[in-house]
């Protein structure tokens, strides 16, 4: 399990490929809006946050240090959302697009679990949020997959 700073997970003056990647990576979509959210913790509130920063440069999720704290972020690999978590981790049904979009802008999962409010609740454009899920349900694995 990787342990990290979670402030330095991505480079967020970089341009990805995607649109998607970028706001994973970045927080910020290639047309330059802010993806905004709600809820999080009040370290996170004070931040401009991306995926990336909890959820790990290779969507490998695991344990980051906040200032003050440890949070555990679940991987977010296709694999991990789609696929039929063999590994052990996360108790909820395999995502489709759908219930991707749903869980990361209100928080709930396919069970209709809420999620921990570390997570912060997400909002952003239907295209962008489009995209970023196409980019989580893709398997690229961040950007040194890209990097040929
Ligand atoms: C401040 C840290 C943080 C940030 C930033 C963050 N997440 Fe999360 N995310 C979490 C934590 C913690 C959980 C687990 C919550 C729980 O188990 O209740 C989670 C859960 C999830 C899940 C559910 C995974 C599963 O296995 O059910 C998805 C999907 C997700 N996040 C997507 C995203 C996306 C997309 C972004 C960027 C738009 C993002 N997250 C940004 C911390 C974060």
């Amino acid at each position: 399990m990787s342990v990290s700073h979670m402030y330095s997970a991505a480079d967020k003056s970089r341009t990805y490929p995607t649109n998607g990647e970028q706001i994973y990576f970045t927080g910020r979509s290639q047309a330059g809006s802010l993806i905004a959210y709600q809820g999080g913790n009040m370290h996170a509130q004070m931040h401009v946050t991306a995926c990336a920063d909890c959820h790990g440069g290779h969507r490998e999720g695991g344990r980051r240090m906040y200032p003050t704290f440890w949070l555990k972020a679940p991987s977010l690999t296709t694999e991990a959302l789609f696929g039929d978590h063999s590994d052990g981790h996360g108790e909820h049904p395999a995502y489709d697009k759908e219930s991707l979009k749903k869980v990361i802008t209100l928080g709930v999962d396919p069970s209709g679990e809420h999620l921990d409010s570390t997570m912060p609740r997400w909002m952003m454009s239907e295209q962008d949020l489009d995209d970023l899920v196409n980019y989580l349900a893709e398997g690229t694995s961040g950007p040194e997959a890209q990097d040929h």
